[in-house]
Parts: C-alpha cells; structure tokens; sequence
C-alpha cells in the first residue's frame, strides 16, 4: 500500500491526510445504506462522501426514490396510499433505470454510496404487501428477478422506531412512517442482515462517531 500526503481543503484548518491509493487509480465499491426512516441515512452519506473525496475516491452519492419521473410516480403511489403491488412494482421500475447509472458509474471506477436500494423494497414491501399477496417475499423476488446488481457493502442503521419518528416528528408524515409498520420493517432487516455484505451500525451514536464508523467499514472493503 502506498500512502500519500495530502491537506483536507473542504473545511476548517488544513490537516494532513493520507491517501490510501494513488490519485487516478481507479476503484469501485457499491455501497447502500439502509435502515427505518429516521436512522440518519442522508446526513451519514453526505459526511460519508465528504470523508472519502478527501480521501482522494471518486465518489458519486445517489438515492431512491430517485428524483426522475419514476421516482416521482412512487411518492405520487405512496402519497396518494395506492394499492401496495402497484407501489412496489414502481419501486422496481425506478431502480431498473437507476441500475443502468449505477453500473455506469461503477464501470469508470467509481465508489458508489446509494441511500436506500433493494434491501429497503425487501423489507418495507415484504410488510406492505401483507394480506394483499400469498407470499410478499417470494412474490417480490420473483417481480425482481431483473435485478443483476448487488451491493458490495451495506450500511444498515439501527433504531429504536419510536425515536426514528421522534426525529423527523415535524416533517411531513409518509404512510409508511407508523411504529407498528416501522417496528416490522427493522424486524426485515434485521432477519436479511447477514455478513459479509451487512454491517450493522448503531444509529444512536454521535454523526461524527457514527461516520467514522462507516466510513472504516467502506475502507476495509476499499483495501480489501
Ligand atoms: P425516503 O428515503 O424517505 O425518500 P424521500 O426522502 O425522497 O421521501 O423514501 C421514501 C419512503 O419510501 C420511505 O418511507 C421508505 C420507502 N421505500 C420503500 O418502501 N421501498 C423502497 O424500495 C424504497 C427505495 C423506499
């Protein structure tokens, strides 16, 4: 391994930092974080990418629901509380294009960090479907059988439900943002969680300790 110094010029007195790879090589990692709303996943990927740029990776930070049309129809279905195979199915549709970007982004050499991917259809899905089809899981595996893209790593974020909705108390209420509902959800995701691929991180620590904390996950797999 070679190390490099360099000086963080994104914010606050120049530290030095040391490169864990030569400027312009390239390296591709896909990362998701997932975990119930609440959980802290955007401001974790945002300190998250801001950490590794510095570190000199080419990052690209993206999300689902993705903001194209696509996305836009499912918070329209999930807003207007549409039947949950119809939701579910524009869950798929929206990451079928999003998959093309992302494998895009990989094949230049990119380290991908996705807020919510296909583990958040398996478990708020798995949930949502209940009572409405036979088997909500196998019937979401097979509906997603297009998929070809795994993450190399995800983040899962652990909560307490009730003080997930505590924390966004005074944003606007999606029909899925109910303890009871949230409470299954985190059981899903739990039971999915198995490693390699899943690190589990505990959503109540301090943001900085909760980043660093990621961000020596992401570094593990990196230098892998
Ligand atoms: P969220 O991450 O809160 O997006 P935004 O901040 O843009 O509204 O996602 C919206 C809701 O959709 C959230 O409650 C989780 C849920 N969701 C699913 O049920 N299935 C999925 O596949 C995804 C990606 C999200």
């Amino acid at each position: 391994m070679r190390y490099i110094k360099v000086f963080n010029r994104r914010s606050g007195p120049p530290r030095p930092l040391y490169l864990t790879r030569p400027p312009g090589t390239p390296v591709t990692l896909f990362v998701t974080l997932e975990g119930i709303d609440g959980t802290g996943k955007t401001t974790l990927a945002k300190s998250l990418a801001d950490r590794l740029q510095d570190r000199g990776y080419d990052v690209v930070r993206t999300k689902e629901p993705t903001d194209c049309w696509l996305g836009e129809a499912v918070r329209r279905a999930v807003d207007e509380d549409e039947d949950p195979r119809i939701q579910a199915l524009l869950f798929l549709a929206d990451r079928s294009l999003h998959q093309e970007k992302i494998e895009e982004w990989l094949s230049l050499g990119r380290v991908v960090l996705c807020d919510r991917y296909h583990d958040s259809t398996l478990a708020y899905q798995t949930v949502a479907l209940e009572g409405k089809v036979d088997r909500p899981r196998e019937w979401l595996e097979r509906a997603s059988a297009f998929l070809s893209l795994e993450p190399d790593l995800t983040l899962l974020l652990l909560l307490d439900p009730a003080e997930g909705l505590a924390r966004i108390a005074t944003r606007a209420r999606s029909p899925f943002e109910r303890a009871a509902f949230l409470t299954k959800v985190q059981r899903a995701y739990e039971e999915m969680a198995v490693p390699p691929r899943f690190v589990k991180l505990d959503a109540t620590l301090p943001p900085e300790e909760l980043a660093e904390a990621a961000e020596r996950s992401v570094l593990q797999r990196l230098q892998a």
